[in-house]
């Protein structure tokens, strides 16, 4: 049931692994997704795969992204994107959620397929009922010539190249800023106006550096992921547009630290989760600097009240002492912050899978496509 990439096919580059190379390479990444695709002009974007004119763009009455593992976070992400952007109804669900259970296909949908190696079996599925029953479906997928890039016969290719590592991070990272100018699209054909639009066109251009500075935070992130590399579980947590950044880091820590780690929406710690937290359980909180500020801090400071160390990923201006260790991230257009915002939990998946000394391109039980069921 796995495909074994061959290590060899692709230099490292002078990497010690491919994570840490396919970390390394998500601004240039982020750069071939943009490039040609961004207008100024009229601050849209041009997807002129997806093969949908205005028309048929202003038709889609809602959009409903489908994959699996980090694919499907990434589709939250788009998810919340295409509701801001172009304020119609949007969700994500797991792939094998969808295939398995007898979809309401709805006519007016647009549909995207989310992938990477274009070969998971549970997204192809999903694909292929929803072509059974009339729905229409692009894709968004990493490797040209894949079984869901044909099966799709449209959609936004990710430009992210090569992709060994089993955990996602540069593919990841293409699928978000791709359903940026998915939405950014949506948008301008109904009532996103030039100057919200040409905001988003900025923003965009900006990733790339805004990324390498994330990046050169690593001896720092490195420091923290030792201190709490020997805990046994941690919760990730987020509210709104933080909360499927939440879950891509609760994943990564899972898949390649084999830590414990879960990931809560901060509001729902209150309701259960809060009774697990003590000195042994830190948490991590996703802090954007949205107006949803004063009740992220009120959550830190709920788990902080309980012993529970705190790390916390933000681009706000956070109360000194607040928290035990804060990692900052650039301050972009707000709508973009989950891109800039995940990239550090990659780090700290990355460094806290390093100090335990785990096979990190390669985690037990894993693969980077399940392809057979
Ligand atoms: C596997 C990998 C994950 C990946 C998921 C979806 O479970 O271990 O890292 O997110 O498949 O893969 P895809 O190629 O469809 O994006």
């Amino acid at each position: 049931t796995t495909v074994e990439h061959a290590a060899d096919d692709y230099e490292l580059g002078g990497h010690t692994d491919f994570m840490r190379k396919e970390m390394a390479e998500q601004p240039e990444a982020i750069a071939r997704a943009l490039r040609g695709r961004l207008d100024e002009r009229f601050a849209t974007a041009h997807l002129g795969g997806l093969g949908l004119d205005p028309m048929a763009l202003r038709a889609v009455k809602r959009v409903k992204f489908l994959g699996c593992g980090s694919a499907y976070y990434a589709g939250q992400m788009g998810a919340a994107l295409v509701e801001e952007l172009a304020r119609i109804p949007a969700d994500a669900e797991p792939a094998s959620e969808f295939r398995y259970r007898n979809p309401v296909v709805d006519p007016d949908a647009l549909y995207v397929a989310v992938s990477q190696s274009g070969e998971t079996i549970d997204t192809l599925a999903a694909v292929q009922e929803l072509r059974r029953k009339g729905g229409r479906v692009i894709g968004a997928v990493n490797v040209v010539g894949s079984a869901i890039a044909r099966e799709c016969g449209s959609g936004v290719f990710l430009h992210a190249g090569p992709e060994v590592s089993v955990a996602s991070t540069k593919a990841l990272t293409n699928m978000t800023v791709s359903f940026a100018m998915l939405a950014l699209l949506l948008g301008r054909v109904r009532d996103l106006s030039a100057a919200a639009g040409a905001r988003i066109v900025t923003g965009l251009r900006a990733l790339p550096g805004q990324v390498e500075r994330v990046l050169a935070d690593d001896a720092e992130i490195a420091r923290i992921a030792k201190r709490y590399a020997h805990a046994r579980h941690m919760f990730f947590l987020g509210r709104v547009s933080g909360w499927p950044v939440a879950r891509e880091g609760a994943q990564k820590l899972k898949e390649i630290s084999y830590i414990h780690a879960e990931a809560y929406q901060a509001a729902e710690l209150k309701h259960g989760p809060l009774a697990l937290v003590d000195a042994d359980m830190p948490s991590v909180v996703i802090v954007p600097a949205d107006d949803l500020v004063a009740k992220n801090i009120g959550t830190i400071e709920q788990v902080k009240a309980r012993g529970g160390p705190v790390i916390a990923i933000t681009n706000a201006d956070l109360p000194d002492g607040l928290a035990d260790e804060v990692i900052r991230v650039p301050r972009g257009e707000p709508e973009l912050d989950p891109i800039l915002l995940t990239i550090p939990l990659q780090l700290l998946a990355y460094h806290t899978a390093s100090v335990l000394g785990r096979d990190i391109d390669k985690p037990r039980n894993l693969a980077k496509s399940v392809t057979v069921e």
